[in-house]
C-alpha cells in the first residue's frame, strides 16, 4: 500500500468484488447487526437500514471507490490530491480503523473462545444463561483469547501471508452462507419463534416517536458504515487497486447485496431464537446477544455440537479476514507517513492494539463500574467511531465531493467503465440527502450521549 510503489490490481470485477466483500463481511454482519436490530425495535431498524443502504450506502461507496481508482492512492494521499484543503480528512479517516481494530479483536477473541468450547465438547454448558457473563467478567480468560487473536492477526500481517487466509476464506465464506441458511431455517421453525420473525421483519410504527426514530437512524447509519467498511478509508484503498475497465457501479451493487444479505440472515438466525428460547423480545440486547442466543439453538439441535464448532470456525475466519484488513490499513498508514519499516510498525500497532483492547476487556470485569458518558469501554469505542467520527468523515466527504471538487469528478470516473445508471440518485444523495441526514444525526448523537435528549 506504499504510495510510491507501482500499484498491483485485481484481476477483474469479480476479483474486486470478492476482495471488497471479504473486508465488508465480518463481525459487523454476524455479531453487530442482529443486536442492533433487536435493540432498535426490529422491523423499523430493518426498514431504515435497507433504505439507507440503497441510497446512502450506494452513494458513499461509489464515491470512495471512484476517488481511490481516480487517484490511485489510499485515503491520506487521495484526499490531498483531490484538494489540498481536504488533506486533514485523510487523517481523520485514518483514526477510525485505529479505534475499531482493538475492540474488533476483543470480539474476535470471544469467537475463538466459543470455538474452543464447542471443540472440547462443552456446548451444553455454553447454552446456560450465565455462561457468557461468567466468561467476560472473568479477568484473564477474555484477555487470553484476545491476545491470541491479535497474535494470529499480527503474524499474518507481519509475514504478508494474507493471500493464504483470503484463499481459505473464499472457500469458507460460501460454506458460512449455506450453514447460516440451515441454522436460520431451524431457528425460525422453533415453537414460539414466529413472534420473533414478526418482530424482526414487520415494522411496528405504533411505538415510534421522533426520539426513537432519531436513535434508530443513528444506529442504522453507524452500522451501515461499519458493515460496509465505509468512512474509514478502506474502500478508497480498495478502489485504488481496481482496474479502469471494471464496472464500478455494478461492483458496488454486488458488494451491497452480499453484505446486506448476510446481515439479514444473521438477524434471522438470532432474533427468532431469542423469542423461542426465552419467550420474549431480547431484554437489553447488547454485544453478547449472538453468544447467548446461538448456543441455545445448537443445544437443541441434533448434532448441535458439530454445527456449533463449524459455525464458530467459519465466523472466526470472517473475523480474521476483517481484522487483517484493519491492521494492514493501520500499519500502512504509519509506514506511508513516517517511512518506518514493516516489522517494527507491525509490532507497534499490535502493542497499541493490545493496550487499548485490554481496556475494553477489563471494562467487563474489574472496571465494570467505570463508564464513559454512561457506556462501558467497548461500547464507548464503538460509539465514538461509528456514531461520531464516521458520520463526520462521511459529511466532510459529501461536502468535498458535492461542493468542492464536484460530483462530476466521480461521475466521470464511473463512466470510464459503464453508463452511470444511478447518477441522479448519486448526486442527490451526496449533495442533499446524506449531508442533511448526517447533520441531524450528529446533533442527536451528541445530545443523547450527554443525556440532554432522552431517547
Ligand atoms: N466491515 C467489517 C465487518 O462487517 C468490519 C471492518 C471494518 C472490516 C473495517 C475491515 C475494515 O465486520
Amino acid at each position: 500500500m506504499t504510495e510510491t510503489k507501482q500499484r498491483s490490481s485485481f484481476s477483474g470485477r469479480i476479483g474486486f468484488v470478492l476482495a471488497a466483500a471479504g473486508s465488508a463481511v465480518g463481525l459487523g454482519n454476524l455479531w453487530r447487526f442482529p443486536y442492533l436490530a433487536a435493540k432498535y425495535g426490529g422491523g423499523i431498524f430493518l426498514l431504515v437500514y435497507i433504505i439507507l443502504a440503497i441510497t446512502f450506502g450506494f452513494g458513499l461507496m461509489v464515491a470512495e471507490i471512484a476517488i481511490g481508482r481516480k487517484t490511485g492512492l489510499s485515503a491520506v494521499g487521495a484526499y490531498k490530491k483531490l484538494n489540498k484543503k481536504f488533506s486533514f480528512l485523510g487523517w481523520l479517516t485514518s483514526i477510525v480503523p485505529m479505534i475499531i481494530l482493538p475492540y474488533y479483536c476483543v470480539i474476535g477473541g470471544w469467537v475463538a473462545k466459543y470455538l474452543s468450547v464447542y471443540v472440547s465438547g462443552q456446548g451444553q454448558a455454553a447454552a446456560e444463561d450465565s455462561f457468557f457473563s461468567g466468561f467476560i467478567s472473568g479477568t484473564w480468560p477474555p484477555i487470553f483469547w484476545f491476545f491470541l487473536f491479535v497474535a494470529v492477526t499480527a503474524v499474518i500481517v507481519l509475514f504478508g501471508v494474507e493471500k493464504g487466509v483470503e484463499r481459505a476464506s473464499k472457500i469458507m465464506m460460501p460454506i458460512l452462507v449455506v450453514l447460516s441458511l440451515v441454522i436460520a431455517m431451524y431457528s425460525v421453525t422453533r415453537p414460539g419463534a414466529l413472534e420473533g420473525v414478526k418482530y424482526y421483519l414487520l415494522p411496528n410504527f405504533s411505538d415510534l416517536t421522533p426520539g426513537t426514530l432519531a436513535n434508530t437512524l443513528l444506529g442504522a447509519v453507524g452500522q451501515l458504515f461499519y458493515s460496509m467498511s465505509l468512512a474509514m478509508g478502506i474502500m478508497i484503498t480498495y478502489g485504488s487497486y481496481m482496474k479502469k475497465e471494471n464496472d464500478l457501479e455494478k461492483a458496488v451493487g454486488q458488494i451491497e447485496i452480499f453484505d446486506t444479505g448476510i446481515a439479514l440472515l444473521a438477524g434471522l438466525m438470532i432474533i427468532p431464537a431469542v423469542f423461542a428460547f426465552t419467550g420474549a423480545a431480547p431484554e437489553k440486547p447488547g454485544p453478547g446477544l449472538m453468544f447467548q442466543a446461538l448456543p441455545k439453538v445448537f443445544n437443541s439441535m441434533s448434532f448441535g455440537a458439530v454445527f456449533g464448532a463449524i459455525f464458530f470456525l467459519l465466523v472466526l475466519f470472517a473475523a480474521l479476514t476483517s481484522a487483517i484488513s484493519l491492521m494492514e490499513t493501520v500499519v500502512s498508514i504509519f509506514q506511508d507517513k513516517f517511512g518506518w519499516k514493516r516489522r517494527p510498525t507491525c509490532a507497534l500497532v499490535a502493542a497499541g492494539c493490545l493496550v487499548l483492547g485490554c481496556v475494553s476487556c477489563l471494562g467487563y470485569s474489574v472496571w465494570d463500574q467505570v463508564t464513559v458518558i454512561g457506556m462501558q469501554f467497548l461500547d464507548f469505542f464503538d460509539f465514538i467511531s461509528n456514531s461520531v467520527i464516521m458520520p463526520i468523515v462521511a459529511l466532510l466527504t459529501c461536502i468535498c465531493i458535492g461542493y468542492v471538487v464536484g460530483t462530476k469528478t466521480v461521475s466521470e470516473e464511473v463512466k470510464l467503465s459503464s453508463r452511470f445508471r444511478r447518477e441522479k440518485l448519486f448526486v442527490v444523495v451526496i449533495k442533499y440527502f446524506a449531508p442533511i441526514c448526517l447533520v441531524l444525526i450528529l446533533i442527536s448523537s451528541v445530545l443523547s450521549a450527554f443525556g440532554v435528549m432522552k431517547i
